[in-house]
Formats: structure tokens, C-alpha cells, sequence
């Protein structure tokens, strides 16, 4: 009888360790092929195209875009487009996140304040370099799934809140830098009026149906200047304003 538990035991012990060291090898081989596609992405989607600033080249080679889509997404994640999460709303194409990331020209001190959360992708390659990052979503739906799939990664420099962004976070202003990832038909004056002196907003400006162009707003000595970048076509800013 002893014999019997004894080999009882030593098998039920083998096949714990051949499940584990499977289930382990297969999620690093996974982990492996993610992370060649995000290399790939870097080179020819976004360093050819004259992305050149390192910590948002290393941003993007870092952050797992796949966890932010849904399941029937992670194959496409790394795509050289934008992807739908729901509710109307997309990811944004890894190009434009890299370029708006860039013309933000953030650093490690710096406070940023999202428009759009979406799904948290902007959000957490900005969370890779700088110090904390402020971000309002108006779907509760998409926000507090973001806020938690966020909090999962790791990136807890990350704050998320519910509401319109029209409005800005006056509480948490002034910032550094503000990006909008949702197309306005203007620039929204709360905004304007919560980036420091010296700091840099992002955001694509026109009508969805019609031409929208992204635009480089700078404040210097209280005197703002705007300039065009390229033509784009984002989700709309929502909301009665
Ligand atoms: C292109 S998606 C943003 C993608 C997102 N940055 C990401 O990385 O997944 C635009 C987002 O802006 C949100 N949005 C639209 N109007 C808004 C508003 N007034 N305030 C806050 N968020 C808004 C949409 O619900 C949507 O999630």
C-alpha cells in the first residue's frame, strides 16, 4: 500500500513539474515572438519614418501594446494601424503615438496630462519616461478597465479618472505637457490655460468628417503659437463644449 502512494506521488510530482515548466517555456516563447514584432515595429514603422528621440524609440520597444488590445487583437497589435477597443474608440496606429510622443519632448522630471485614454497604450509609453502622467477618459467603460490593466503593468506613475477632458484636471495643473488623442474643433481654452510656461501641447484639431490636422501648441511668456504637423484622422473629442 505504501508502495502504491509512494509511486502515486512521484508521478502526480513529474506531471506538476512537465505542466509548469510548459506552461512557462511556452509563455517566454510567446513573450519572445512580442517582443521581435515590437523590434520590428520600432525599425519600420516608426524609426523610417524619422522618429529619432531614444527614450521614445526605447518606449516603444518596451511597452506590450498586445495587452492592450482585446483577445481577438494580439495578433494584430503590432499592425501599422489603429485597432477598435470597443465603444466606438480605437487604439491609436503606433506611428502617430510615437510621433505625438515625441513632439511632446518630455523628460524624466516632467508632468503630463492625457485627453483620451482609450485603452492606456498613450499612456504608459509616456509613463516610461516621465515622472507621473495624468490621463481622463469619458467612457467609464474603457477608464476604469484601463485604470486596472495599468495598475496589472505596473506603470503606477499613472493616474486615471473619469470625465470629460474638455476641462482639463485643474487640481493636478499646471503640466509639462498635454496630449489630446481625440480629434477637437478647437483648442480647448481650459487646457490652454493649465500648460505651464515653456510647455508643450498635442492635438489633432478639425472636424471627423472633414480635415483635421495635428497641431504643436508651445506657450512662451504667455503668448501662444501653434504649428501644423500633419494631416490626420482620430476619434472625436465628445462632449457638449
Ligand atoms: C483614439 S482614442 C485614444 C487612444 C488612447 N490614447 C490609447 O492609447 O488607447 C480617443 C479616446 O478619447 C476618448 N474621448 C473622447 N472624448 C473625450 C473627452 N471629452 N474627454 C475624455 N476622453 C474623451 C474616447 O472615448 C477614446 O477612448
Amino acid at each position: 500500500m505504501r508502495k502504491y502512494l509512494f509511486y502515486i506521488v512521484v508521478i502526480a510530482s513529474v506531471a506538476i513539474v512537465l505542466f509548469l515548466g510548459i506552461r512557462l517555456f511556452r509563455g517566454q516563447k510567446e513573450e519572445y515572438t512580442y517582443k521581435a514584432r515590437r523590434e520590428k515595429m520600432v525599425q519600420v514603422q516608426i524609426a523610417s519614418r524619422g522618429v529619432k528621440d531614444e527614450k521614445v524609440l526605447r518606449a516603444m520597444r518596451t511597452v506590450p501594446r498586445h495587452r492592450f488590445v482585446s483577445e481577438d487583437f494580439t495578433g494584430s497589435a503590432y499592425e501599422d494601424r489603429p485597432l477598435p477597443i470597443g465603444y466606438g474608440q480605437t487604439i491609436s496606429q503606433p506611428y502617430i503615438v510615437a510621433l505625438m510622443t515625441e513632439l511632446l519632448n518630455v523628460d524624466k522630471e516632467d508632468k503630463v496630462l492625457e485627453v483620451g485614454t482609450g485603452s492606456g497604450y498613450q499612456a504608459a509609453v509616456l509613463s516610461e519616461i516621465v515622472s507621473q502622467i495624468y490621463t481622463i477618459e469619458i467612457f467609464e467603460e474603457l477608464g476604469i478597465p484601463a485604470r486596472e490593466r495599468l495598475k496589472d503593468l505596473g506603470y503606477s506613475n499613472t493616474t486615471v479618472k473619469v470625465a470629460d477632458g474638455y476641462y482639463g484636471w485643474p487640481e493636478k495643473a499646471p503640466f509639462d505637457a498635454i496630449i489630446v488623442t481625440c480629434a477637437a474643433s478647437h483648442i480647448p481654452p481650459p487646457l490652454i490655460e493649465q500648460l505651464k510656461e515653456g510647455g508643450r501641447m498635442c492635438i489633432p484639431v478639425g472636424s471627423v468628417f472633414w480635415k483635421q490636422i495635428l497641431i504643436l501648441v508651445s506657450k512662451e511668456n504667455g503668448e501662444i503659437t501653434a504649428k501644423n504637423i500633419l494631416p490626420v484622422r482620430f476619434v472625436p473629442l465628445l462632449g457638449e463644449h
